[in-house]
């Protein structure tokens, strides 16, 4: 069965992140360590020794220089948009690309929210098997196995009951390994489906990575680790030409920024010094009503 490697790392990433102390992390998610395969599992329970775990953390930043502050800094910024928002009133909650995101279970914001997962089947299967084996349900979250290049996506929302609803649409982590035709036809599926009031929180990647015209240091080795593990970087966006982007798409740019602004605002009250990166970024979007 075919399991996304780079959903695996990011669960790694939250683990590493679950096992600092509880004033320094920016959030718990107790069942990451859960979807880990053996040799991140080990990792990820030698980072809760005492003193010598900060180590893990650290060594893997060395190797990877990039991923971890970005990842657990962009989680953050959308629990806390998620949380905001539910607190606001919305109710239907879409995870697309969930991977291995445990949101459903570990946001109490959720509790009452109903809870949409769309990824490939292959990991869904693997994820639910895993969240019973930690013992917990998965009776309240709705997997729906859609893959964005391939399947309809608003056929099989609309089959789930999401439609003409006020609905979250949470795309973390996933736009950087689609087409560009996959990224707008999932564009024009929610906003197809979203009833008034529905929003997309998303996370792309800086376009200048991809064609060569913008110049990170982390971004070298960054790209060339997702493409050994099968899972390339295809698709990045402009900064400065993401609200153009999104307005041709029936879509409002409400804020943007890059997850190094989002690891400023996190990572110091923590005592913390993680540099998170500027070519990874964050956005909230409104649907704006069909004509
Ligand atoms: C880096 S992981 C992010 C997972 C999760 N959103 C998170 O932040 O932890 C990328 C996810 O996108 C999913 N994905 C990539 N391409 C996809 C496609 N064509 N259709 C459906 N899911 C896809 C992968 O299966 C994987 O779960």
């Amino acid at each position: 069965m075919s399991v996304s490697f780079t959903a695996q790392t990011m669960a790694f990433q939250r683990a590493l992140e679950s096992a600092r102390s509880a004033e320094s992390r920016l959030f718990d998610d107790p069942l990451a360590g859960a979807f880990l395969g053996r040799p991140f599992r080990v990792l990820a329970g030698l980072a809760r020794l005492p003193v010598a775990g900060g180590l893990v953390a650290r060594l893997y930043d060395l190797v990877f220089p990039g991923p971890r502050p970005s990842a657990v800094a962009r989680t953050r910024l959308i629990d806390d948009t998620v949380a905001q928002l539910v607190d606001d009133g919305v109710r239907n909650i879409v995870i697309l690309g969930a991977g291995f995101d445990s949101r459903a279970w570990r946001l109490p914001e959720l509790r009452h929210a109903r809870v949409v997962e769309v990824d490939r089947a292959g990991t869904q299967t693997v994820k639910a098997a895993a969240v019973r084996a930690a013992g917990a349900s998965v009776d309240h979250v709705q997997f729906l196995p859609v893959d964005f290049e391939t399947d309809d996506l608003a056929t099989t929302l609309r089959a789930a009951g999401v439609e003409d609803v006020r609905a979250l649409f949470v795309w973390e982590g996933v736009t950087n390994y689609l087409t560009a035709e996959a990224v707008d036809r999932t564009l024009a599926d929610l906003r197809g489906v979203g009833g008034p009031g529905s929003v997309l929180v998303f996370t792309y990647v800086h376009a200048g990575v991809i064609d060569g015209t913008a110049t990170f240091p982390e971004a070298e080795r960054w790209l060339r680790n997702v493409a050994r593990v099968g899972e390339p970087w295809t698709f990045g966006l402009r900064p400065d030409q993401l609200g153009d982007f999104l307005a041709a798409r029936g879509y409002e740019l409400l804020w943007e920024q890059s997850t190094a602004t989002a690891g400023n605002r996190y990572f110091p009250p923590r005592g913390r010094t993680d540099q998170a990166s500027e070519l990874y970024r964050v956005a909230l979007a409104r649907i704006t009503c069909p004509d």
